[in-house]
């Protein structure tokens, strides 16, 4: 996989909820840019890698606050599994996040970005998120 072009990102119906997936998307590719210098360059700079998880991290946390925010707001009934799965991740990130700071291989990060994060990203919008962006906007 080379890096995720923004067209194929699913959307909902909400515009928040578009905007920040198309954010990460942004921050995921960039990433996915310096990994792949990384992987030919054996001086490479590990803590602008290191910058850039930390704000997808950020990035992730905000995000998932906001869609959280609006399924209690609206009294989505899937709501503590859409949560559950947004916890599940961002525990998944730390752990990662800190293998990273621990010396992980650029390699090992590549796999990690495409086989396992942006394959989710788009299985999650293309599930939780669209099921609760019609719930939110019907309700509004
Ligand atoms: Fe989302
Ligand atoms: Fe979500």
């Amino acid at each position: 996989m080379s890096s995720l072009p923004l067209e194929t990102i699913p959307s909902v119906q909400l515009d928040f909820m578009n905007d920040d997936h198309r954010e990460a998307t942004l921050l995921t590719n960039k990433i996915y840019a310096m990994v792949q210098d990384a992987k030919d360059n054996s001086e490479f700079d590990r803590a602008a890698i290191t910058e850039t998880m930390h704000a997808i991290f950020v990035h992730d946390q905000e995000h998932f606050a906001r869609e959280e925010a609006e399924m209690e707001r609206t009294g989505f009934p899937a709501y503590g599994c859409h949560k559950g799965e947004h916890e599940r991740v961002l525990a998944e990130l730390q752990e990662v996040y800190q293998h990273w700071q621990n010396g992980m291989e650029p390699e090992t990060l590549e796999k990690y970005l495409t086989e396992t994060m942006t394959p989710w990203f788009i299985n999650h919008i293309n599930t939780m998120d669209t099921v609760t962006a019609m719930f939110v906007s019907r309700h509004d």
